[in-house]
């Protein structure tokens, strides 16, 4: 692996004294990081929290080996989805009983936009809105819920929202937009999209996945009806880890769960012949979930106690914005897509260059681990509860070397892999 370049002082210093003043929010050591790595990837799998492993090792050897099935009741299995849920959003800004971690976000949204066509009431309400550039799962779940729920997909980027809503917003029922664009960072205002919908009679369901756990999303003080989001990113829960589902306490008595399975029935083990939905967020379940994916994500969101998502937030905003200034300093002159307005930016930075994919891997070679959106975008996640001010100079200095060197265009570099 080559050497760290030889890092600017001036720089080193900046970043000691932003990291003491970003303090609150640093748990590092809460986390297991392999020696001499950059890890700018926590947007797409979060690093492993220490206790993780141990609490997996108990739930298999314990709850599991010596409790057997009497662990659902005895080690809180039955409730861990609703329970973990509350854990959660605190952190999406959820009241209790109004998230439930469950499934994959796929599945959970085809399961809101279904129930959201319900709700809509009328067949003259039918259209949902959907980001084109979203993430490509959002796209396609909304083009196959809404079809098989007699809706219509309209694709609209979030810039041009209002004017339609103006056009036809008495037609539409959902609108699906993520809060933070997962290729250039881009946050959007979840509060003025979700007033704007609601003048019209339209719901909005929010994909926090690159949003959850690194800043104030404030579901229930802005009035967000529904919302979707994955637990193996920022929340570092582990390789396909549950995800999770918000509906609003004012909406769940009309959510109808498509997926109309047992664990989502009032009385599960009734085993009645016909379905009742449970009174609450727990309509949301469908079948029995992966105990030890949603036990693992209890246990790593244990790492947020005691950090506030504003303390998050402000270290999080921080490492973007000395990123970029590190790239200046550095003479690194390639465009930067994440908006600098921090208002308006998520908790990463993507940048374009026409070899992007041979810049990752080379980056990757030198222990800088991000990654390549398509089709020319760098992108380097800054998960705040780990990563600090001086990993941010080291991810820039061997940047700016592999783009010096030309290492990029290097063979064993632009070959693809599977995972990109
Ligand atoms: C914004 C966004 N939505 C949805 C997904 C897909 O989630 P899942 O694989 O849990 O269905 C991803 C995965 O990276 C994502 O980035």
């Amino acid at each position: 692996m080559p050497s760290t370049p030889d890092l600017p002082a001036d720089l080193v210093a900046r970043a000691r004294d932003l990291d003491a003043r970003h303090a609150a929010a640093d748990r590092r050591d809460a986390f297991h990081l392999p020696d001499g790595l950059t890890y700018l990837d926590g947007n797409s799998l979060g690093a492993l929290p220490r206790t993780v492993a141990a609490r997996v090792g108990e739930v298999v050897e314990r709850e599991w080996g010596e409790g057997l099935v009497r662990s659902w009741n005895d080690a809180g299995w039955w409730e861990a989805a609703t329970r973990v849920g509350d854990r959660l959003g605190v952190l999406v800004g959820a009241a209790a009983g109004q998230v439930v971690v469950t499934d994959s976000t796929s599945t959970n949204l085809f399961k809101v936009v279904v129930a959201a066509l319900g709700m809509a009431g009328s067949p003259t309400r039918g259209r949902v809105l959907v980001d084109p550039d979203s993430f490509p799962t959002d796209v396609y779940v909304v083009g196959s819920a809404a079809r098989l729920a007699g809706g219509q997909v309209d694709r609209v980027a979030p810039a041009d929202v209002a004017a339609h809503l103006r056009d036809v917003g008495d037609e539409v029922a959902l609108l699906v937009y993520s809060s933070v664009d997962y290729r250039t960072g881009e946050l959007w205002d979840l509060a003025s999209m979700t007033a704007a919908a609601h003048e019209v009679g339209a719901l909005v369901c929010w994909d926090l996945c690159h949003s959850a756990g690194v800043l104030e999303i404030g579901l229930d003080a802005h009035e967000a009806d529904l919302a979707v989001g994955c637990g193996y990113k920022y929340l570092n829960g582990g390789p396909g880890a549950p995800a999770f589902v918000y509906v609003a306490e004012r909406h769940q008595a009309a959510f109808h769960n498509p997926v109309a399975g047992w664990n989502g029935h009032a009385r599960p083990f009734g085993m009645e012949a016909e379905y009742e939905p449970a009174p609450g967020i727990g309509r949301a379940r469908s079948g029995t979930s992966g105990m030890l994916g949603l036990l693992a994500l209890e246990e790593a969101l244990r790492v947020y106690d005691g950090v506030p998502v504003a303390d998050l937030r402000a270290r999080s905003l921080s490492l973007t914005r000395f990123f970029v200034e590190a790239l200046g300093a550095l003479g690194v002159d390639l465009p930067v897509v994440t908006p600098a307005d921090d208002a308006r930016r998520g908790s990463q930075v993507s940048v374009r260059h026409p070899e992007a994919y041979g810049v990752v891997q080379a980056l990757i070679a030198r222990g800088v681990v991000g990654d390549f959106r398509e089709p020319d975008l760098v992108r380097l996640g800054f998960a705040p509860l780990y990563l600090t001010h001086h990993d941010a100079v080291v991810a820039a200095a061997h940047l700016a070397e592999v783009l010096a060197t030309g290492e990029f265009a290097r063979p064993e570099h632009t070959r693809r892999a599977l995972v990109t």
